[in-house]
């Protein structure tokens, strides 16, 4: 047989689409060519597919082959194609089967030496073969576990091309399937380490209980990087499908914990204030690789000392802040991938990062610095809250009286089941989730609960996106007081969120 045909998945972000890769032996002069918009990685597949094959012990056809991507404006990325390429060639050259390529997606990089290497975005590309109606997946066998996440779809594990060949002939193999890792529970830092500060221990435990987003503004060493680190620990479990999607980013990004195929637990990102735009959204040559914000995506993005963030990264953050998605265009194509976190920011109130006291600099200074968070940005944010700095005697004083992780986890569980209970049957699961329109049209509250509201909106000391912020924290305060619905009490505090700091009236 001189035409063969295979099967393998590009991914342009988290979504995929099936490949087809035809093998076709000419007579003609030896030589190898290979069609259907590859990229510098794919195109290099032609060297190691052919070394791998020669080194399993198969002779390389001597004919003029052509391999062929297709669809061919579909862009393809990446040492992925490797495994469906050689068993193009193989089939063509009659060493396997035809019908043994059909209905199975192969998915592996080729070493020279014939070994199967893993790769990069398994879990989407296995998801987008079931979903085409695939039943079979080969891939390396350090990719087996992550395969194995989707339901319906049998996958094998190969560790070198010899292993392929056997499993395409039905011939047995030692499919050495990695154990799974013991895994440790995961230390984090409790929220019963930080003294005081009761509006910012507060402001945690909404964000998490609604997946609200917050500032916390004080001086330096007040614990606002300690509450932030804090936030995570307060979060439940990430459901199935929620884990899934994460897992998708993740794997794609190439960050899976090793042995660890599901990502479990709300994801944390702090990247550091120097980072650039294409690390936090997403970027880089070809595809977009996914960014910070999204491998934040059901959890939280945490920027410390906000400020010193450059102004392109701050402003980027408005689209998913927004949508909860990033859509990012590259020649290669423009990548979706998902981004809903919860936004924290920590900030000094002046660029001298001195204590309150020691600061002697003018309030221009101080203003100047904190509008760095522009305005847009800053009226997305629920909650602007003031870290002031702890006393010595605040410091020694036994914090045995002061809330657990386990416990405050527990009320934004509750709290979290609620506002699920009432949302059911929408495609919202937290109050932030909310559209402000829906939230009033759906769950209006009386005048005499939203009345501080309606005059802070009516005097312009709120916008009319930062009303619906303080309605839908007032649902988390109400929730996690578990009370039917906001009274005037909850809109209050939402409002005193809300309008905490000086940098709120920046925002206005
Ligand atoms: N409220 C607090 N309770 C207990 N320890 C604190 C508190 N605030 C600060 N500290 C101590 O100071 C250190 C620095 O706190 P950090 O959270 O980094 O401050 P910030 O981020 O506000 O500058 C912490 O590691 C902790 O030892
Ligand atoms: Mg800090
Ligand atoms: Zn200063």
């Amino acid at each position: 047989m001189a035409l063969a045909r295979a099967f393998a998945v590009a991914l342009v972000g988290v979504e995929g689409q099936v490949v087809e890769v035809e093998a076709d032996l000419a007579q003609g002069l030896p030589g190898l060519t290979v069609i259907g918009l590859p990229d510098a990685a794919l195109a290099e597949a032609r060297d190691r597919v052919r070394a791998a094959i020669v080194n399993s012990g198969h002779s390389w056809p001597s004919r003029r082959i052509t391999l062929a991507l297709s669809p061919a404006w579909l862009p393809k990325r990446g040492s992925g194609f490797d495994l469906a390429l050689a068993a193009a060639v193989l089939s063509a050259d009659g060493v396997v089967a035809a019908a043994s390529l059909h209905g199975r997606v192969l998915l592996g990089e080729l070493g020279l030496d014939g070994r199967v290497r893993p790769v990069r975005g398994v879990l989407p590309a296995a998801l987008t073969a079931r979903r085409a109606g695939i039943e079979r997946l080969v891939v390396s066998s350090d990719n087996l576990r992550e395969a194995h996440l989707v339901p319906g779809l049998t996958a094998r594990g190969v560790g070198c091309l010899r292993d392929l060949v056997a499993l395409l002939r039905g011939e047995d193999y030692d499919e050495s399937v990695p154990p799974a890792p013991v895994r440790l529970p995961v230390e984090r830092p409790d929220l019963a380490d930080v003294v005081g500060q009761v509006s910012g221990r507060t402001a945690v435990e909404v964000a998490a209980a609604g997946g609200h987003h917050a500032l916390l503004l004080g001086p330096p060493g007040s614990g606002k990087t300690m509450l932030a680190e804090r936030l995570p620990g307060l979060l439940p479990p990430l459901s199935r499908q929620e884990a899934l999607e994460v897992t998708a980013v993740h794997s794609v990004a190439g960050l899976l914990p090793e042995g660890e195929p599901l990502v479990e637990l709300p994801p944390f990102q702090d990247p550091h204030h120097t980072a650039t735009v294409a690390s936090i959204v997403g970027g880089g040559s070809g595809i977009a690789r996914p960014g910070a914000a999204s491998l934040a995506h059901r959890g939280v993005l945490f920027l410390d000392e906000a400020p010193e963030f450059s102004s392109r990264v701050l402003d980027a953050l408005r689209q998913p802040l927004e949508s909860g998605r990033l859509s990012i265009t590259r020649v290669g194509g423009t990548a979706v991938y998902p981004a809903a976190f919860s936004l924290l920011l920590a900030a000094n109130p002046c660029p001298c990062a001195k204590p309150d006291g020691d600061c002697s600099c003018p309030p221009d200074t101080r203003r100047r610095y904190l509008a760095r968070l522009s305005g847009p940005l800053l009226d997305r944010v629920d909650m602007h809250v003031e870290v002031p700095q702890i006393t010595l005697t605040e410091l020694l004083a036994d914090s045995g009286h002061t809330e657990t992780t386990a416990v405050v986890a527990a009320r934004v569980r509750a709290a979290r089941a609620r506002a699920r209970s009432r949302l059911a049957g929408t495609p919202w699961r937290t109050n932030s989730q909310v559209p402000a329109v829906e939230l009033r049209r759906r769950w209006p509250l009386p005048r005499t609960s939203t009345a501080t509201a309606d005059v802070a909106l009516d005097r312009g000391r709120l916008t009319a996106r930062g009303y619906g912020r303080v309605l839908r924290l007032a649902w988390t305060l109400a929730d996690l007081q578990e009370c039917d619905r906001p009274g005037p009490e909850h809109v209050d505090h939402a409002l005193r969120f809300r309008l905490g700091t000086a940098v709120g009236e920046l925002a206005a």
